[in-house]
């Protein structure tokens, strides 16, 4: 019949330029600015025409900029799922359109699509990892602060979920933390301080901040500052992306401990898009390595932050 099987990904055919689409989830963090101008950089370089949505914080919006993608006619996606479910009837859509999709940076529902079947392949941090090894210095370097309040990313996001899981198993297997409260501030800096301002206002007795992302602990130190307290002091701060602000913050004091989650995915993503395109095999996970910054390495590297 000449349709694809439904175990089957669509082929990439080998092309001297394609029309690619990125599809992103929002623009309102340096990180994501960063991954941005990796992709348009990158696919500038190699001269292929790069169709950019910015979804702006919604889900919704990003499953209609799949489908524009796909009434354009792009030879292949790239998605930065903002939510894990949400995003599956656009994966789906776009395989059954026979248009590869590659994920980056964020997953989806491992229940619902599987790599190698629905989209090539997903490439990224670990963010479990990211989660434990936060909570691993935390359990070296507490000093005994040990009551901690935990700033989430956006709710049904991969990050958020698996940040979360990675750092609370760490803590409990530690023994003696305290999580004393635990809520989303959806990757956002004002969110992220509103959070914390309430959190704190219920927990005075709050000696550690464990944020998702800078943009929030960026918040959380907004908030310790106007509640008196001096971040990185009488409060342990501890962030993960690792951009310049927070490394600085580090340098500074106000942060403790940051690990990198890279933004930088366009050679990478360009990179397994040709591979992909030749019919090599791709691996179902290209994993991204993070850095890790605290006092002991945070000046020499902060020119290297993104
Ligand atoms: O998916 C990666 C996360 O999304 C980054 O930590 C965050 O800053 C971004 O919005």
């Amino acid at each position: 019949t000449g349709g694809l099987a439904l175990a089957d990904l669509p082929p990439l055919p080998a092309k001297d330029k394609y029309k690619v689409g990125f599809a992103q989830t929002e623009s309102n963090n340096p990180w994501r600015i960063a991954q941005t101008k990796s992709m348009q950089d990158e696919a500038g370089k190699l001269g292929y025409q790069l169709v950019y949505t910015d979804a702006a914080g919604s889900a919704a919006k990003q499953v209609a900029d799949v489908n524009s993608m796909i009434a354009q006619g792009v030879d292949l996606i790239f998605l930065a799922p903002r939510e894990e479910k949400p995003l599956i009837p656009a994966v789906m859509a776009a395989k059954k359109a026979g248009i590869p999709v590659i994920l980056l940076d964020r997953n989806v529902d491992q229940a619902l699509a599987k790599a190698g079947e629905d989209y090539v392949t997903f490439i990224g941090s670990d963010f479990v990892d990211e989660g434990k090894r936060i909570a691993e210095w935390l359990v070296k370097n507490n000093g005994g602060k040990t009551k901690i309040i935990q700033l989430e990313g956006t709710t049904g996001s991969s990050p958020a979920n698996d940040r979360k899981k990675g750092f609370d198993e760490a803590i409990n297997a530690a023994g003696g933390f305290t999580l004393l409260a635990s809520q989303s501030g959806d990757f956002a800096r004002d969110k992220g301080r509103q959070v914390a301002e309430a959190l704190l206002q219920a927990h005075p007795d709050a000696d550690v901040i464990y944020a998702h992302n800078d943009e929030m602990a960026m918040g959380a130190i907004a908030a310790l500052e106007a509640a008196g307290k001096k971040p990185g002091t009488d409060v342990i701060v501890l962030s993960i992306d690792g951009g310049k602000e927070a490394v600085q913050a580090v340098v500074d004091g106000k942060i403790n401990a940051v690990v990198e989650c890279n933004p930088r995915f366009g050679p990478k993503a360009f990179e397994t898009m040709a591979k992909y395109a030749k019919g090599e095999k791709i691996d179902a996970w290209v994993k991204n390595d993070d850095k890790f910054y605290d006092p002991s390495n945070a000046a020499a590297e902060l020119a290297n932050a993104y």
